[in-house]
């Protein structure tokens, strides 16, 4: 709801310059510590999961988001975390980011086939997180359903990146 988008909007604080000059960083942690605000938005995004049967959370903001909304659901929550997190044995997924590349890893054995998985994290900017989690989920031999983020980043196109997911997205700027 318009409501919705405008308390989340007003929660969410704009830092300049960080983490480098240039960048207009979005730090949700105002949101976090509205509990009104934060159910609402877990509320919204388990609303829009359509019929999933596991979420998986993204390293490291998506994890608080991802959380909630799996027990809003009544389904699991699986980590994907950054190479070298995980004790079991993982799948592996290599991405670029502006300077040098990134890799994420999954459980191997967290997915299985017939999973519906719905992706949360808490931004979608270029995309290359979720694109590389969507990998992730596809080599474990599950379905990804769907991708829900608290806000997008429209000028980055991420969107791009992210055919034949289908993407939910709380507020978008
Ligand atoms: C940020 C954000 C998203 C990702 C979006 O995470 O939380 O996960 O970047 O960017 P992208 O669409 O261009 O891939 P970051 O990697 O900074 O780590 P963090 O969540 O651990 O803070
Ligand atoms: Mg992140």
């Amino acid at each position: 709801s318009q409501g919705l988008q405008q308390s989340i909007l007003g929660l969410i604080r704009d830092v300049p310059d960080y983490p480098k000059p240039g960048v207009l960083f979005k730090d949700i942690t105002p949101l976090l510590d509205d509990s009104a605000a934060f159910q609402a938005v877990v509320t919204a995004m388990a609303e829009a999961a359509g019929d999933v049967t596991k979420v998986v959370g993204l390293e490291a903001r998506g994890f608080l988001l991802a959380a909630p909304v799996a027990l809003a659901l009544g389904v699991g929550v699986v980590p994907v975390r950054k190479s070298g997190k995980l004790p079991s044995e993982t799948y592996a997924e290599t991405y670029d980011l502006e300077y040098g590349t990134a890799t994420i890893e999954i459980h191997r054995d967290a997915l299985r086939p017939g999973d519906r998985v719905l992706i949360v994290d808490d931004v979608l900017a270029t995309g290359g997180t979720a694109a590389a989690a969507a990998s992730l989920v596809r080599k474990s031999g599950a379905e990804a359903a769907g991708l829900s983020v608290l806000m997008e980043l429209t000028f980055l196109d991420g969107r791009d990146r992210l055919t034949d997911l289908p993407i939910h997205t709380l507020v978008a700027v």
